[in-house]
Formats: C-alpha cells, structure tokens, sequence
C-alpha cells in the first residue's frame, strides 16, 4: 500500500509562481495558484517523506509538516531549489517559472511619461529543471537525486511534445496537464499524463489534485525501489 512508502525519502517540490519585477512596485507574473504543488507535499508528507516545499508567491497556509521556504524571483527559486536538492532524492518542479525577466528592474518606481511609454526588454530567464538533469548527467557534486519530476502544460499533442520535452530536460517524469476546459489553474481538479522515461505514460482521470500528487508519488515510488 501507500501508507509510509516514502518513509526515508528527502522530497523537494517547487510550487507556485515566480514574479520578476519591473520596479519596486511591478511585476511580471503568472497565475500559477500553487495547489498543485501544495496537494504534492501534502501527499509526500503523509506518505512518510521528509518534505522541503519552496513556494514561490503561493497565498496558502503550509501544509503540515513541510518545511517552506518562501520565494519570489525565478533567481531565487532556482537558488533555493539548488540549494535544497544538494540532499535529496528527489525533486519535483511543479512551479510555473516565468521563461523571461525584464533585463533591466528599475530602482524607483516607474514614472508615467507625456510620450509614448518605454518598451519592456526581456531577457531568458535559466531553465531549472534542464539544470537539475544536466547536473545530475555531468555528475556534479551534491546534485544528484535519483528522481527528477517535471510539468508541463501542453494544448496539442500531448504526448509528442511532451516525450520531447521530458527527453530535452533530462527528468525520470514528466507530468502533462491537459490545459484548457477550465481545467489546471486555480481549480481544485486536475487531469494528467505522467509520462515516464523509458516506461509507459499512466493516464490520471480528471479529480482532485491529490490524485495526480498519489500518481506522482506512485511512479516515484516505483522508480526509487
Ligand atoms: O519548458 P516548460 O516551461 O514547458 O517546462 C515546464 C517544466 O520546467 C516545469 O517543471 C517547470 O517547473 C520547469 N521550468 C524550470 N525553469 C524554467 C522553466 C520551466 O524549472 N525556466
């Protein structure tokens, strides 16, 4: 059964959002609500893990015993969940992370001008997950869990693309959400493909996030033993 079956385990999930400010007042966001990620600890915890959630601009209250480490910038995610996975065995990148940054943050807020407003230059943000299997392939010290999760949003051919992105980012799963039918941001209910490297994908029927977090758990579980 599930019960304790992570017992042992040290989990990192990342969850939530990640925010780049324009100026001390602005941001560029996205509407990531974090109960995905949140279902995923909870699970985790019950199921006997060690859990470290970092939570990026996430406006719910931790989930027993997890610890949380609070983020804002996708700088600072990626800071955090380095840090954190230096001794874990697993990782699990639920977060939306915003793929660009202003290139520039202003010092002071930014003032509205008689002419036209200033254009907004973005700069790529670094691809965590990419990073964390790449590590993990290069073998650099104090980054190597044994499974690497991630997510994905994908509209059209939900498997093609989704095979191709868990193969381009080095990760054990990949966690399709069906995007689209008022279904995955901000809503309580989910439905998923995970998708597993050299293995079958598991099809997740539309419920409550905590049956795509048992899901996940359940492959984790598999692949740890
Ligand atoms: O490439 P895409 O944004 O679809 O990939 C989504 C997955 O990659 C998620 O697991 C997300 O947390 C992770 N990601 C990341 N760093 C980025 C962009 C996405 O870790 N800059």
């Amino acid at each position: 059964g599930r019960s304790l079956d992570l017992a042992g385990q040290k989990v990192v999930v990342s969850a939530g959002g990640t925010r780049e400010a324009l100026d001390p007042v602005r941001f560029i966001g996205n509407r990531s609500s974090g109960l995905q990620g949140y279902a995923l600890a909870r699970t985790a915890a019950a199921r006997g893990a060690e859990v470290t959630l970092i939570a990026a601009n996430v406006a719910l209250p931790d989930p027993a015993g997890a610890t949380v480490v609070r983020v804002e910038s996708t700088a600072e995610l990626r800071e955090a969940v380095l840090a954190a996975s230096g001794h874990a065995d697993v990782v699990v990148m639920a977060a939306a992370v915003a793929d660009f940054r202003p290139a520039a943050r202003h010092d002071a807020k930014i003032k509205k001008t008689d002419g036209e407003p200033e254009p907004i230059h973005l700069t790529k943000n670094p691809d965590i997950l990419a990073e964390l299997g790449e590590r993990r392939r290069a073998a650099v010290p104090g980054t190597s869990p044994k499974v690497i999760v991630g997510f994905a949003a994908e509209t059209h051919d939900v498997l093609a693309n989704g095979q191709a992105k868990l193969a381009r980012k080095g990760c054990d799963l990949l966690v399709v959400n069906e995007v689209g039918e008022h279904l995955a941001f901000g809503t309580p209910d989910n439905a998923a493909t995970v998708l597993v490297a050299g293995g079958e994908p598991i099809e997740v029927p539309r419920g409550p996030k905590e049956d795509v977090a048992d899901a996940v758990w359940d492959a984790v579980a598999a692949r740890l033993s």
